[in-house]
């Protein structure tokens, strides 16, 4: 059933994870492979919608129907998403890629040396700065009827002091989209793998929709089954 439920919709979707670049030949990265992201734009563009596909570093084929945006940081993430957005009519904003919280403060025109002069070969430091948040910047400019749904995702390890299902709420208080996304995390698990599990969770409920394990599809199925309805 839920085919067509999306016609008529633009969605954007990002998806992979950003590079930093440090020198022409180095750069900071993550183990995103773009694989829920890419399975949920293919299940939007499945459902009939128009789908604008911002892919950061993703080794992947371009699911049928989707309109393909390739990016390398962050910064070109939020530029493709940001001009997207206000080139008006975006139905919803899925936020599946993993966007770097920090890229180097200066980039090298050439490459990095072992050794910098009169034998010195010390390590050098790489200082960082803050990217922007692609998607607490679109919570932030909302407003009016034209505001695309905002969906966040949460890739959490735990941290002893949390679970995830709390470190997931408390992410979605501080981000403020209309759904989060929260998936455990870790080497070997979930990133670059076609099996997942995931827990959708909407502000001022408690109800939590535990999806999987299972594939990546059935995770984006159970996001667009939760969206479409939702959408103005
Ligand atoms: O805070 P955290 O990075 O875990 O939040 C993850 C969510 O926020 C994801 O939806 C991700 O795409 C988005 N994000 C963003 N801009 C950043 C970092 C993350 O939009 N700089």
């Amino acid at each position: 059933g839920a085919t067509g439920d999306l016609s008529g919709r633009h969605v954007v979707v990002t998806a992979g994870g950003t590079r930093e670049p440090l020198d022409p030949v180095r750069y900071l990265g993550n183990r995103s492979s773009g694989k829920q992201g890419y399975a949920v734009a293919a299940e939007a563009a499945r459902r009939g919608a128009r789908v604008s596909l911002v892919a950061a570093n993703v080794a992947l084929d371009t699911p049928p129907g989707c309109d393909l945006v390739p990016v390398e940081t962050a910064l070109e993430l939020e530029r493709a998403v940001t001009d997207l957005v206000d080139g008006g009519g975006v139905d919803a904003v899925v936020m599946a890629a993993a966007v770097a919280d920090f890229r180097p403060a200066r980039y090298a025109e050439a490459k990095i040396k072992k050794t910098h002069g009169d034998g010195d070969d010390s390590a050098p430091t790489i200082e960082l700065v803050r990217n922007p948040d692609i998607l607490a910047g679109l919570v932030a400019a909302r407003g009016g009827a034209t505001s695309p749904y905002l969906v966040g995702f949460a890739a959490e390890t735990g941290d002893g002091t949390g679970d995830v299902l709390s470190l997931a709420r408390a992410k979605l208080a501080r981000k403020g989209c209309d759904l989060l996304v929260a998936n455990e995390v870790g080497v070997g698990r979930t990133f670059g793998q076609d099996s997942t599990t995931a827990h959708l969770l909407r502000p001022g409920t408690e109800e939590i929709r535990t999806v999987g394990p299972g594939s990546k599809t059935l995770v984006a199925q159970a996001i667009w089954d939760h969206v479409a309805p939702s959408l103005r």
